[in-house]
């Protein structure tokens, strides 16, 4: 069996440049937090537990994760205070680790680590070395450049403040990622010291000890930096959301899905397509989507926690979020423009729901509309249904949500008030303007409205004359 592997998130430090009083590693990226970013990526890669540094808000960054500690992945905190280096921070960590396992340590700002390179990083470590992620920066300025002696054999990393004028013209930078066996790790970090330019405690120098001791310190040199580009500041933060999103876009483009401009669209989370999807520019989908084949969405839409169906279509200007209950959309569907589709949203083949039309936790049968300013909350509404503009169902008597059922083939007028516990019968007509209290029967008309009188002749009152 292979070794085990112990991620390390290195959390601690203070992200000043971010100008933010939120911890900076729970900034986030694709709609998630930094931090939860290097934690899903330990899942993937099977880790045996994953150990997080904190130090500056400490208890804010634990609070965040606490709902995580259910997870796949073990999760542990250990705190660093004060903050005296990279070197000091896993120190902390040692203590909780086992000896038999590899330590991987990353950061908890640097989000875009795919699982497959760390995978390789601790396929070169093999159980046995110091593996270091490494690659070549055309302005290495501020890193720790890898110091390569006779055979391209690494040496050392050095600081870049610590650095002489011929180590600084070294492109070749250490990423903050390494790979090391725990029982060698723990060994060269109690022979760590301080005496550097930044007077920190440097996890680099583990290298020289490696060396010293006579063990390979092999690299893993990738060249894709975006993987290891880590968040000082909210520029960099924008930057690198815009580069994971084209990447995220070419993606989908890849797979054929056509996107007006794969430079305005935006995926916090997981989206899904079918074949011949077409997104119209400046939509953001969020948590779970799935779009069915020939679905198409409308320009400036927000779809969320959604599964639209095989050819509907979602005109412009609509938001859809099932939250945790979902919202679904089915078959041929037409939504929109201007329409909301809230959580527990359930609407069958050939529904029409159109411009400020809200709906929340109902079901729509197949082939039911609603096309023109109209709420549908806690409703049950059969097929073909017609419900008229600016219809409501009063779902809600100040305590308590009732139901509200509308049979297959009800016409429901304009303006209607269905006052919630209430049905209307199958095949039935409401009048517009009626306020329903009581059940309807099957086939009626029924109407509930002041009765139209007409005054003949009717003479408007005068303004008094003014007087002089
Ligand atoms: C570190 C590396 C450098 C590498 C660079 C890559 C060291 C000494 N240097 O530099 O070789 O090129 O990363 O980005 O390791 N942290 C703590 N506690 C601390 C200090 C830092 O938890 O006491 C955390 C930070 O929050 C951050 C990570 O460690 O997540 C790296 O710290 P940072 O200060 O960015 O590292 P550098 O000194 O820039
Ligand atoms: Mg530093």
């Amino acid at each position: 069996m292979a070794t085990q592997v112990d991620v390390v998130i290195m959390a601690a430090g203070k992200g000043t440049r971010m100008k933010s009083l939120r911890p900076k590693v729970l900034h986030r990226l694709a709609g998630k937090p930094l931090v939860n970013h290097v934690i899903d990526c330990a899942t993937r890669l099977q880790a045996r537990r994953a150990v997080v540094i904190t130090g500056h808000q400490a208890e804010q960054v634990e609070a965040a994760l606490a709902p995580l500690a259910m997870g796949a992945l073990p999760l542990q905190f250990v705190r660093q205070m004060p903050q005296l280096g990279t070197g000091h921070a896993v120190q902390q960590a040692v203590p909780v680790l086992d000896d038999d396992g590899v330590t991987l340590v990353l950061s908890g700002d640097v989000p875009l680590t795919q699982a497959d390179t760390l995978h390789a990083l601790l396929q070169v470590c093999d159980g046995q070395h110091l593996a270091l992620l490494t690659l070549d920066l055309p302005d290495p300025t501020g890193y720790g450049r890898i110091v390569r002696g006779p055979g391209e054999v690494v040496q050392a990393i050095v600081e870049h403040k610590d650095a002489s004028e011929e180590q600084r013209r070294i492109a070749e930078i250490y990423s903050g990622i390494m790979a090391v066996p725990t029982r060698l790790l723990r060994g060269w970090l109690a022979r760590l010291d301080n005496q550097n330019a930044q007077g920190e405690y440097y996890l680099t120098d583990i290298v020289k000890f490696a060396v010293a001791d006579g063990l390979p310190v092999l690299a893993h040199r990738i060249h894709d930096a975006l993987q290891v580009a880590g968040i000082n500041s909210p520029a960099q933060l924008a930057e690198l959301e815009r580069a994971h999103q084209r990447r995220v876009a070419e993606a989908l483009l890849e797979q054929g899905v056509r996107l007006a401009d794969p430079a305005r669209l935006d995926v916090r989370g997981a989206l899904t397509c079918g074949q011949d999807v077409e997104i119209d520019i400046n939509c953001v989908f969020e948590g779970a989507v799935s779009l069915g084949d020939g679905v198409r969405i409308g320009a400036h839409c927000v779809v969320a926690n959604a599964q639209i169906a095989a050819g509907a279509v979602i005109h412009p200007f609509t938001h859809i979020d099932g939250e945790k209950l979902g919202v679904t959309v089915g078959e041929g569907a037409l939504i929109g423009p201007f329409a909301r589709l809230r959580p527990g949203a359930e609407l069958g083949a050939d529904v029409h729901i159109g411009n400020f039309v809200e709906v929340k936790n109902s079901t729509l049968a197949a082939g039911a509309k609603a096309n023109h300013l109209a709420y549908l909350g806690d409703a049950t509404v059969g097929e073909r249904v017609n419900y008229g503009a600016g219809s409501i169902t009063a779902n809600y008597d100040g305590a308590n949500k009732h139901r509200t059922v509308i049979e297959a083939d009800v016409h429901i007028g304009s303006n209607c008030v269905l006052v919630a516990p209430v049905t209307i019968g199958a095949g039935g007509t409401v009048g517009g303007g009626s306020t329903i209290t009581k059940d309807t029967p099957a086939g009626a008309l029924s109407v509930a409205r002041g009765k139209q009188l007409s005054v003949p002749n009717w003479a408007r009152p005068q303004k008094a004359p003014k007087k002089a």
